[in-house]
């Protein structure tokens, strides 16, 4: 593990490997240990990056209470590439990583050589599920990361994961009981609050994969159909048997699909 002052945190990071840059963005209430099986896989040919986020895994979080909103999230990972001295990389994020992608690929275009948007949505709240954030948060402030992660666990992972699965269930769990409370509740927050992007999605023009299991429930196919129809040129794998932690579910049909699509890049 690595860390890097940017910005008003200190960020912690895994840097393996060598070759054209790969930065990938976990999903929430996780960390960036759940792209293990990714930087194996590929870390022969790219060099792979996956920080934490702000608040969660090992990095810190803001003083103060403001929502860790995905456009903060985003401008870390510039800053983070800026120490780096990487200009561009490839950009992937699962679910709430996806969300911080799609906010850095607006904000920062030139830092963008190619896009990989896994298990996530372009979309921004609705009133309701701003609420259950809301709700979700001052739970966790009150009792801990137990219930949330009881509460997430059948919905993030797909029947058969958690039938057939049981360190992969334990895995998850671990990763959400491990996250700290204010940084969940920071991150609830900055998920609330977050844009709208539908409308932006026909101004990428960076190569973008899209993948989804074919049984998330949290950001399920309708939600990557609309950004393959709306990206052009995009390319939709759908993880077949996965739910909404698909590297982690199926990582070997997620690593082959994302594989070929970055070996495609032109240099
Ligand atoms: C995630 O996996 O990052 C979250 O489930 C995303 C969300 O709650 O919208």
């Amino acid at each position: 593990m690595s860390t890097a002052r940017v910005g008003d945190i200190e960020m912690a990071y895994d840097d393996v490997g060598s070759g054209p840059p790969l930065v990938l963005l976990h999903g929430f209430p996780f960390n960036r240990s759940m792209w293990h099986e990714q930087a194996e896989a590929l870390s022969a040919r790219y060099r792979v990056i996956t920080p934490d986020l702000r608040g969660l895994g090992e990095t810190t979080a803001a003083d103060g209470d403001e929502p860790a909103t995905m456009n903060l999230m985003a401008q870390d990972v510039a800053a983070l590439m800026e120490h780096l001295g990487i200009a561009r990389a490839a950009i992937g994020g699962l679910s709430m990583g996806g969300y911080v992608a799609l906010a850095l690929v607006h904000k920062f275009r030139l830092r963008v050589r190619a896009l990989i948007l896994a298990d996530t949505r372009p979309q921004a709240d609705t009133e309701e599920a701003r609420a259950v954030r809301e709700q979700q948060a001052r739970k966790a402030l009150a009792e801990g990361m137990d219930s949330l992660a009881d509460a997430m666990l059948p919905k993030v992972l797909a029947p058969s994961t958690l039938a057939e699965q049981p360190l992969i269930v334990e895995r998850v769990r671990r990763m959400m009981t491990s996250t700290r409370v204010e940084g969940a509740a920071s991150a609830l927050r900055g998920m609330a609050a977050r844009n709208d992007r539908t409308f932006f999605l026909p101004d990428i023009i960076a190569p973008t994969l899209i993948i989804v299991g074919s049984e998330d429930r949290i950001t399920p196919l309708a939600d990557a159909e609309l950004m393959r129809r709306e990206i052009r040129g995009s390319r939709l794998e759908v993880i077949e048997g996965a739910g909404h932690v698909s590297n982690l579910e199926r990582p070997m049909q997620f690593n082959y699909a994302l594989k070929d699509f970055l070996d495609a890049l032109q240099p």
